[in-house]
């Protein structure tokens, strides 16, 4: 029997398999209004079509001015709920749960205004140097993470991720090569976790259903958050009742990193490990008998897929016929399938 085909169930929702569409940013808002178009319709929907069990939708900037371009996802307004709301019922009429990745992009925000982080240090040259943030920017955009998470529910979203992770804001707060503040949001890993600690907290007012949080598990640089480090905001995470970390790596300053299947699957394997929370393994996984492996092996809970899932949306089926599972079909497509 696999396992990546056998349910997993967080908090009352059970997706009917392990393969989560990994978020993509797809720079489709070509109104530049944050709105779903019908292309992100299509795009979700193919994965939906083709069996994902939780399709993530793309980092969703929770302030105009934490878009990564202009072109982002947004949920900063009520009126970005009508659309996401459409795009989830087509989701789950195809049986898929469906989840929002919230974000804000820091320092790494590519955008005409004023662009903010906790530190004034750019990414690189090719960057603006951003406007270090005061106390009250931080209560601004803890209040617009929690009213992203009131919209994500009026959406009817299953799931909830924070990008804490690639290096943009909250995982700039977490990093001592971004972090250089001198108040309580800087300095010991206690205090640079202050940040994401107060975002869970404030997204929980609203948000009930699962969270999940995407770190950076890796940050390729000396001087950087080590493997105790993300111990230690995994053990945080889990006191804090986050119910996975979806564990990546890299983006937070300008690093070589050398890729190849499953290269952040052991970083993900020892969180699960030493921090006894669940957790999602993504990077370079293609085959199903790859995320047989990881899923088996008790390394993750689920997959995240990323590129794969943009050259073949049936990955599902395709990951089916080579372990052997039968999948069923929208009944559309039964006699095809
Ligand atoms: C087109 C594209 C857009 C991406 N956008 C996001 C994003 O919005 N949020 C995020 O956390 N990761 C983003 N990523 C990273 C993926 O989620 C994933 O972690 C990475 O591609 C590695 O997985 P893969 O080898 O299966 O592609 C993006 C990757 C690609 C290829």
């Amino acid at each position: 029997m696999s396992k990546l085909f056998s349910s997993i169930d967080f908090k009352g929702v059970t997706l009917k398999n392990r393969i989560v569409m990994a978020p993509m940013c797809m720079y489709s808002c070509m109104a530049e209004d944050g709105k779903i178009t019908p292309f992100h319709v299509t795009h979700y929907t193919s994965r939906a079509v083709g069996q994902v069990g939780l399709i993530m939708l793309e980092a969703t900037a929770v302030q105009p001015t934490g878009r990564i371009s202009p072109q982002d996802l947004g949920i900063w307004n009520d009126e970005h709920i009508e659309g996401l709301k459409a795009l989830n019922e087509q989701l789950h009429h195809y049986g898929s749960k469906t989840a929002i990745q919230l974000a804000h992009a820091g320092r790494k925000a590519q955008l005409d205004s004023t662009i903010y982080a906790p530190s004034p240090l750019a990414f690189s040259e090719s960057y603006k140097t951003p406007k270090e943030m005061t106390e009250e920017d931080i209560k601004e955009t803890m209040e617009a993470f929690k009213t992203a998470a009131r919209r994500a529910k009026q959406a009817n979203f299953d799931v909830v991720e924070l990008h804490a992770a690639h290096g943009y804001l909250i995982n700039q707060f977490l990093s001592p090569l971004t972090n250089n503040r001198t108040d309580q949001y800087g300095g010991a890993r206690e205090n640079r976790y202050r940040f994401l600690e107060e975002i869970i907290s404030a997204v929980k007012q609203e948000w009930t259903g699962p969270l999940f949080v995407r770190i950076s598990t890796n940050e390729y640089a000396t001087g950087s958050n080590t493997m105790d480090d993300f111990l230690y905001y995994a053990k945080k995470m889990h006191e804090q009742d986050v119910d996975l970390i979806d564990c990546s790596s890299g983006g937070v300053v300008p690093a070589s990193i050398q890729a190849y299947p499953g290269y952040q699957v052991p970083r993900c394997e020892t969180i699960k490990r030493e921090a006894g929370i669940a957790t999602g393994a993504v990077g370079l996984i293609t085959t199903g008998v790859q995320a047989e492996e990881i899923i088996q092996n008790d390394r993750a809970d689920l997959v995240f897929l990323a590129r794969v899932l943009l050259r073949d949306p049936y990955w599902p089926r395709t990951a089916a016929n080579e372990l052997n599972e039968k999948l069923s079909a929208p009944k559309q497509y039964e006699r095809g399938w």
